[in-house]
């Protein structure tokens, strides 16, 4: 693993790393936080939130005032405890609950409101203004910071990342079925790239990744050089 870049005294860049789910952008964005000393900040985890909030109070999905006034009242932390990063609402700890697959279904409808897109988008922007940051979404490139220091768009086959997924609730012991799981990825891409609002669309500027056939460290490796790269240029 390239470590050169730890420690140093870094300008604190912007890094914008979208795509659809399921292409590691999780992962790998936390690992470059890691890796440069950085902020990482999952902005799905902030619409999940929205979502599971939304449905224990029995709010109507389309519901855009109410939806409006839940973002604005709600206290949302990332905590980082030991080498875990944890999601926290209201002082709850919200980490497991927001990804049950029921909600990651809900998650796409509520990230088509206008409405919650504004108020997160500009929580988003006021978390990341400052730099020295990592942000991980579908429209961080393009809506969020456009002017972002370094943008990637991360893609990977819907097969190889409904399999990644499927592999990753069995291993936390839920009960899935491949195919089914590969139809989830295929109906959430097609929702979120489909919506109205800020729909997942690549950044004119953004450098591609595939990683259908690369592993976590390779593309973790790609990544670091580049923004390597950019910092001595
Ligand atoms: O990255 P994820 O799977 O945790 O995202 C959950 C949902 O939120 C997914 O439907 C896409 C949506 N989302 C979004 O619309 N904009 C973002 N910046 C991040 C996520």
């Amino acid at each position: 693993m390239n470590s050169l870049l730890k420690g140093e005294d870094l300008p604190g860049l912007i890094i914008a790393i979208d795509g659809p789910s399921g292409a590691g952008k999780s992962t790998l964005s936390k690992a470059l936080a890691a890796e440069l000393g950085y902020v990482n900040i999952d902005t799905g985890a902030m619409y999940r939130a929205v979502a599971l909030l939304a449905t224990r109070r029995q709010l109507a999905l389309d519901d855009a005032s109410a939806l409006r006034l839940l973002c604005r009242q709600m206290q949302l932390e990332f905590r980082r405890n030991g080498g875990q990063e944890r999601v926290f609402v209201n002082g709850e700890d919200i980490s497991t609950a927001i990804r049950l697959p029921e909600v990651s279904l809900l998650t796409s409808k509520v990230a088509a409101c206008s409405a919650v897109r504004e108020e997160l988008v500009q929580m988003q922007q006021q978390l990341g203004e400052k730099g020295g940051v990592v942000l991980e979404g579908r429209d961080i490139g393009t809506v969020v910071f456009p002017q972002a220091d370094i943008k990637f768009f991360l893609t990977a086959s819907a097969e190889e990342r409904g399999q990644r997924r499927f592999e990753e609730l069995r291993a936390k012991g839920m009960s899935v079925d491949l195919q089914q799981t590969i139809a989830e990825v295929r109906a959430r891409d097609a929702a979120d790239s489909s919506r109205e609002h800020a729909p997942l669309c690549r950044a004119e500027d953004a450098i591609d990744i595939d990683s259908t056939a690369l592993g976590i460290d390779q593309v973790l490796a790609l990544m670091l050089g580049m923004v390597k790269e950019r910092l001595e240029n």
